[in-house]
């Protein structure tokens, strides 16, 4: 146990109950040791820094650690490392009107962000399930993703700024919010997505944009898995979508009787696609869903009357997964290109049929950007050990499907821990060599949420 913590920090900022060790060790994923030592909690970029120094020196290994809403094991502790809460520095720094920048801490919850946004008469896009707990720097640590890709993009296109601690508690600061610096490597694009392995995260100078119109939301029972794509198609035709989104029955199932959610449509259908639009595209959406209909690819619909029933459609879509979460899902998460879509869907959707024939599975995600989630849960009387194993052996079949389309195994939700032993179907030997150089000269002692991404 690390004496010299109690030096840097103050009686306040240092947890070592083992209740506090269970709640601020671990992320949202149920199958590691939670095992920290020590949860420190610093309130400024200097002692994010004098702690790195210290750990660099004393060869203690520092987790990083935001809302812990991650489902990779990015931020779990198992083997005594000291987790580093940002819980405590979540201020708002600056606000630039000019430039639509906030400068936040890293610990700024996204919802704060998004509320700031909106009271200075502008727009934080970035939007998903987890934004009420989810932080700043956990995002950017992440690059995450969420609903609103189709039209925002992710995380990564709204950093402008990074100051950054890396493994030898050097403070960097990347790109100073500029729009255009043609200087060499943007050294924050590297940090974006790098899950605290190469350095830790303390501000962030966020870009805003304007509100958009009032967002209407259709959501259509859509016959067989593969019209899904149809009528995504079609929409993005005539339609400039903010989302398509899309469920399973059975995770429509889940959501309804979790959240005591009222059904979207008279009738059932295998799969749901949840469309988002602005009120310019009314006419064009209307259209759209009378020809998809008139296809035979949906057999209904329903649109959102007010921002209240829009809102209600959407928690259909956003409940899912802390719907699933009782039934400890093994979680999926996979990209292809778009293009590449149809034949993929087929070849793992047949996959998972016949390797798990008695598992419930289920299916949801941002079809739109390519980004499918894939959940098995487990049966109630089966050992939680057994299952991970028997998924961690067809996990490799379904790799294969993405490898040999040259997707992604891990779309947003990271590597961590869970996706490390599989990062080679994604990435190649060479790349996954030069990840760790970078690593080696940003974080010489290892010390910078060692074992994350790869070993
Ligand atoms: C979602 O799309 O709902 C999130 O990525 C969380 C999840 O996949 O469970
Ligand atoms: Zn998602």
């Amino acid at each position: 146990m690390p004496q010299a913590l109690d030096e840097l920090f103050s009686d306040k900022q240092l947890k070592r109950d083992s209740e506090s060790l269970q709640r601020w060790g671990c992320d949202r994923t149920s199958s590691f040791d939670i095992a920290p030592s020590a949860i420190v909690f610093p309130e400024s970029v200097a002692e994010v820094q004098a702690l790195v120094r210290y750990a660099k020196e004393e060869g203690v290994a520092l987790v990083p650690s935001g809302g812990r809403t991650g489902l990779s094991g990015g931020a779990v502790a198992s083997h005594g490392e000291v987790v580093v809460s940002f819980d405590r520095m979540n201020k708002i720094l600056e606000f630039n009107a000019t430039d639509r920048l906030v400068t936040c801490q890293a610990g700024v919850i996204t919802q704060t962000l998004q509320e700031f946004a909106v009271e200075k008469g502008l727009f934080y896009p970035v939007d998903f399930a987890s934004a009420g707990s989810s932080q700043i720097g956990g995002n950017v640590a992440t690059n995450a993703g969420g609903i609103k890709v189709i039209r925002y993009g992710l995380t990564r296109d709204w950093v402008a700024g990074l100051r950054v601690v890396t493994g030898d508690g050097e403070l960097i600061d990347c790109n100073q919010g500029l729009i255009k610096n043609a200087t060499g490597y943007d050294l924050r694009h590297l940090f974006i997505g790098s899950e605290g392995t190469l350095g830790f995260i303390v501000e962030a100078d966020m870009r805003l944009t304007r509100q958009p119109q009032p967002q209407y939301v259709m959501v259509l029972g859509v016959r067989q898995f593969g019209d899904i794509l149809k009528v995504l198609a079609h929409f993005q035709e005539s339609v400039s979508l903010s989302a398509f989104e899309f469920f399973s029955e059975t995770a429509l199932q889940k959501v309804i009787a979790h959240r005591d959610l009222q059904r979207p449509l008279a009738g059932s259908a295998d799969f749901y696609a949840l469309i988002e639009f602005d009120e310019t595209a009314l006419d064009a959406a209307s259209r759209a869903f009378e020809e998809v209909l008139a296809n035979g690819w949906v057999s209904d619909g329903v649109m959102s009357q007010s921002q209240a029933q829009a809102a209600a459609l959407w928690q259909l879509r956003e409940g899912i997964s802390e719907s699933i979460a009782e039934f400890t899902p093994y979680k999926n998460d996979l990209s292809v290109r778009v293009s590449q879509m149809p034949g993929f869907i087929d070849d793992v959707d047949a996959l998972v049929r016949a390797s798990y024939p008695d598992f419930e599975v289920c299916w949801y995600g941002h079809i739109g950007d390519g980004n499918l989630h894939l959940n098995i849960l487990k049966p109630a009387d089966l050992d939680v050990t057994e299952f991970f194993a028997r998924c961690h052996e067809i996990s490799p079949r379904i790799f294969e499907q993405v490898s040999a389309r040259n997707g992604s195994i891990s779309a947003e939700h990271g590597v961590g821990l869970l996706k490390r032993d599989f990062l080679g179907y994604t990435r190649s030997k060479s790349e996954v060599a030069i990840m760790q150089a970078v690593k080696k000269i940003l974080d010489p002692a290892a010390i910078m949420n060692p074992g994350k991404l790869f070993q």
